[in-house]
């Protein structure tokens, strides 16, 4: 005890004794923390902590994958990026124009878009006068609440379910195609964006009842898209990619095009087997079984799931509903062998891309009384003002009647039908097949030139009021 009555010795004893007492009170208060958050529940942690692991695997491992196809000779060490710690979707694919963090400080949310399960998504208009859409963690969302009741861990919670959104931005980057919404960057920021967050091309989400209202060239646009989309999963650099949750709110319209935007529920494994029962899919009202391949995998079932989704969810109600008389037939034909699956996706396109070339083509109005438009008087390079409009359906315009043509004749046909109408015009507007946008009139009070535009006067009922 000598020892302590040196001021050293004194020195020394203090110091030990503040040290116990700190790792006492950090552990007491780190105790507490985990007991509030768990009880003392370990298993609960321990399935929270092997949550975690499973999905930062399932992200490493597609990871890999997919950076072995952009470079086969990377190792798994050199393919995984960390930012702060955290694994990142990866940036082989990043490029001088893509949007980060710094042109998102200036930024303004001037809309909700939408919110899922997992995700949430904001309109916003960035500084450079630019709208983009920012896809981040839903906090509301099943996903986080789900957690919250099991596990009432927020920081961890805000994880687990942020490995969604990470493994979105990395298909994102690795699957581009026309009918899948475009990745314009990224950010990985807690104090600005609130954590990992995507940043989008900004559509409209899907509007079912609206697209039932539509002209049928416009549901059929949807159509084609999802197929060739499609077609694209179904031998992506990836492998084929099989949507697991194909519901229509996983999908955006941006500019008339139909775009996949939710991708966090992708699967790119087809199952094993070992015989063709191992291989079944299992729909409401309707079983498939698929071959089982000799190297015991169901391959191919990734592609038929998407296929029959595509015709449960979406042909059903858009494609047959108002088609061209004349192109009835096919669309009948499309309808049987995809609700049966009797066709692959690569039979089903080509069959989609013969129903568009006859339709631009107009070889489905073959039928069309020849001279139908000696009944008109034509006044080249005019235009009429003072429209009296009336309405028809399904019109591209909400006040009167506009109807996609394939020719003059073809608008004279349809305007000798409406009793109505007196008169239509062709504009060089055209819609996305290039077919000629016809507005059609009940009377107008005078005309201007205009060199883009064609007047067609009905001669019967236009010889007591105008000519
Ligand atoms: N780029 C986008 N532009 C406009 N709306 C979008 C966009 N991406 C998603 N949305 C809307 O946000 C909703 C939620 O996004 P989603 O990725 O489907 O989240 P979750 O995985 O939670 O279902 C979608 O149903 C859609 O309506
Ligand atoms: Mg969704």
């Amino acid at each position: 005890m000598t020892f302590l009555k040196t001021p050293f010795g004194l020195f020394f004893f203090l110091a030990l004794a503040v040290l116990t007492l700190t790792v006492v009170l950090k552990k007491w208060h780190f105790g507490l923390r985990e007991e509030e958050a768990f009880g003392d529940d370990a298993p609960e942690r321990n399935r929270l902590l092997q949550q975690l692991q499973e999905r930062h695997q399932e992200l490493k491992q597609l990871y890999v994958t997919s950076s072995e196809f952009i470079n086969p000779h990377l190792s798994v060490n050199d393919s995984v990026f960390y930012i702060n710690g955290e694994m990142s979707a990866g940036n082989t694919v990043t490029n001088e124009t893509e949007i980060g963090c710094e042109e998102l400080a200036g930024m303004k949310a001037v809309d909700f878009l939408g919110s899922g399960y997992t995700k949430t998504v904001l309109k916003v208009a960035l500084p450079q006068g630019l709208f983009v859409a920012l896809k981040s963690v839903n906090h509301q969302g099943t996903d986080m609440r789900m957690c919250m009741q099991d596990f009432k861990d927020s920081q961890s919670c805000h994880k687990l379910v942020s490995f969604k959104l990470r493994k979105e931005i990395l298909l994102l980057q690795r699957l581009q195609h026309p009918n899948i919404v475009q990745l314009k960057g990224q950010c990985q920021d807690s104090v600005l964006v609130g954590g990992i967050t995507a940043i989008l091309e900004q559509g409209m989400p899907l509007q079912m009842i609206q697209l039932l209202q539509s002209p049928w060239e416009e549901r059929f646009r949807v159509c084609l898209g999802l197929v060739r989309l499609l077609q694209y999963l179904s031998q992506s650099p990836l492998g084929s990619v099989a949507l697991l949750d194909f519901q229509p709110r996983q999908f955006v319209m941006v500019s008339g095009e139909l775009k996949l935007t939710d991708l966090d529920d992708a699967s790119i494994k087809e199952p094993a087997c070992q015989e063709d029962s191992d291989c079944l899919l299992q729909f409401p009202l309707h079983n498939f079984t698929h071959r089982c391949s000799p190297s015991r995998i169901c391959k191919g079932l990734n592609e038929m799931r998407n296929l029959y989704n595509a015709y449960r969810y979406f042909f059903t109600y858009l494609l047959p509903h108002q088609a061209p008389p004349l192109l009835k037939p096919l669309i009948h034909q499309i309808m049987n062998s995809t609700g049966d699956l009797k066709q692959s996706i690569n039979e089903t396109l080509i069959a989609f891309e013969e129903v568009l070339h006859m339709y631009q083509s107009g070889q489905h109005l073959e039928n069309l009384p020849p001279f139908i438009t000696r009944d008109y008087a034509v006044l080249k390079g005019m235009r009429s003002v003072g429209n009296m409009e009336y309405r028809c359906w399904p019109s591209y315009n909400q006040q009167g009647c506009v109807l996609s043509v394939h020719s003059a004749r073809e608008a004279a046909l349809i305007c000798s039908s409406h009793p109505q109408c007196t008169s239509f015009s062709l504009s060089n507007e055209r819609t996305w097949t290039g077919r000629l946008l016809a507005s059609f009139r009940s009377g107008f009070s005078h005309l201007v030139p205009d060199v883009n535009s064609a007047v067609y006067m009905r001669r019967v009922k236009a010889s007591g009021a105008m000519l």
